[in-house]
């Protein structure tokens, strides 16, 4: 299939009425939202869903969000709402929250996965909004990868995992929340983030008072998530990831970077600016280290998360070690991200060896940070 690219920048409504076009004759098409981009397709044409199953190679367990551009839209694809999903309708929308409401009969099987419950979201992003309304019906769009890779926040890296694989590609440069939206089912007694993102567990409990969050998503094996999209293995980049935790990340990330190039090794590092200044400084001349930064604060590490995930991917490091941030506000959406990515190989400060896997062409070693 030939992929159409579509820049906004040169032709703005001509770009959206040809991706409309696109979406209502039954095609897929990869648009821009404030969170990352989304595969989009008629949410009510089964058949037309069924091709963003295809392109992306989605386990068809796996319910899809359907996005609208009016809270009004909402009414036909939901038997009811309570006063919960209201609330969070009028304080969050339009924005990075999805809600789960009982289905109504008009939304295809393949949507929901045979759930009874439906995933709704009115995004802010401008060019989504208009794409929506200019296509006349709910979006149906899981995020814009492959399953398994990360989701992509910028036209770039949307091209490398749908190209000839889907209609047309709209491009309208970086997303800016840069993590997924934060999934809330409505239906359960107390409202359960299902998926932590962009609107924050703390600006949920201001609005609601208490709010749980799904047990499942501490990695734990035994359990299963309600999101069944949280099950699967997410975000990872090739080479194995290690993430230090705690108060003493930084410093110990620092020694195991120092460590790893007197052995000579190739590694990938995921820290802020500050230390990836100090390292630089601290780091020999001719040193193997791919040192990525995401900026200062979780609002940058949001944004660069999956962008710098894919980069190592890009230059091939023997492992990569990351440095974690604590779970406040946006920090519990890019940990859970982050630990994900990271196969939940969490180091804390006390541990002083690191036994990185064999796959990425070398036996499993034993690297020990301090002698
Ligand atoms: O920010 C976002 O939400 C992006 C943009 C494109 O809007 N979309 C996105 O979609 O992340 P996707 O398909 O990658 O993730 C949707 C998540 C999955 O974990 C899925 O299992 C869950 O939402 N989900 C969808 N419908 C559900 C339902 N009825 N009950 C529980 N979980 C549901
Ligand atoms: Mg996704």
């Amino acid at each position: 299939m030939e992929t159409k690219f579509l820049e906004l920048k040169k032709d703005p409504e001509g770009a959206i009425a040809e991706a409309a076009g696109l979406i209502a004759a039954g095609e897929v098409v990869a648009f821009p939202t404030e969170t990352v981009y989304g595969l989009g397709a008629d949410g009510l044409q089964a058949e037309a869903v069924a091709k963003i199953f295809a392109a992306k190679g989605r386990p068809a367990d796996n319910p899809l969000i359907l996005h609208i551009a009016d809270p009004e839209q909402i009414h036909v694809l939901t038997t009811g709402l309570n006063a919960n999903a209201r609330a969070l309708m009028e304080t969050f929308w339009p924005g990075p929250l999805t809600i789960v409401v009982p289905r109504s009969s008009v939304v295809p099987d393949i949507v929901t996965a045979g759930l009874d419950t439906v995933a709704v979201r009115m995004p802010s992003h401008p060019v989504a909004a208009a794409l929506i309304r200019a296509a006349g019906c709910p979006i149906a769009a899981p995020s814009a990868n492959v399953s398994g890779k990360p989701s992509p926040t910028n036209a770039k890296d949307v091209a490398e995992d749908m190209t000839g694989k889907v209609a047309a590609i709209l491009d309208g440069g970086s997303c800016g929340i840069g993590v997924e939206s934060t999934v809330v089912d409505t239906t359960s007694p107390v409202p359960t983030i299902l998926r932590p993102g962009g609107i924050t567990r703390e600006m949920l409990e201001d609005r609601l008072g208490a709010v749980e969050i799904d047990p499942a998503l501490n990695g734990d094996p035994a359990l299963r998530p309600r999101a069944p999209g949280m099950k699967y293995r997410h975000y990872a980049p090739k080479a194995p990831l290690y993430l230090y935790e705690g108060e003493q990340a930084a410093l110990r990330l620092t020694e195991a970077v120092q460590r790893s190039q007197k052995l000579g090794l190739h590694v990938g590092v995921l820290c802020d600016d500050a230390v990836k200044t100090r390292l630089e400084e601290s780091l020999r001349r001719g040193h193997r280290a791919e040192i990525f930064s995401w900026g200062q604060g979780k609002p940058d590490l949001a944004e660069h998360l999956y962008e710098l995930l894919r980069d190592f991917d890009r230059v091939s490091p023997d492992f990569i070690i990351g440095m974690g941030v604590d779970e406040k506000g946006l920090g519990l959406a890019v940990m859970n991200r982050l630990r994900k990515a990271a196969g939940y190989q969490i180091l804390q400060a006390e541990d002083n060896t690191i036994v990185i896997k064999s796959g990425s062409g070398f036996p499993d070693l034993l690297l020990t940070v301090k002698e």
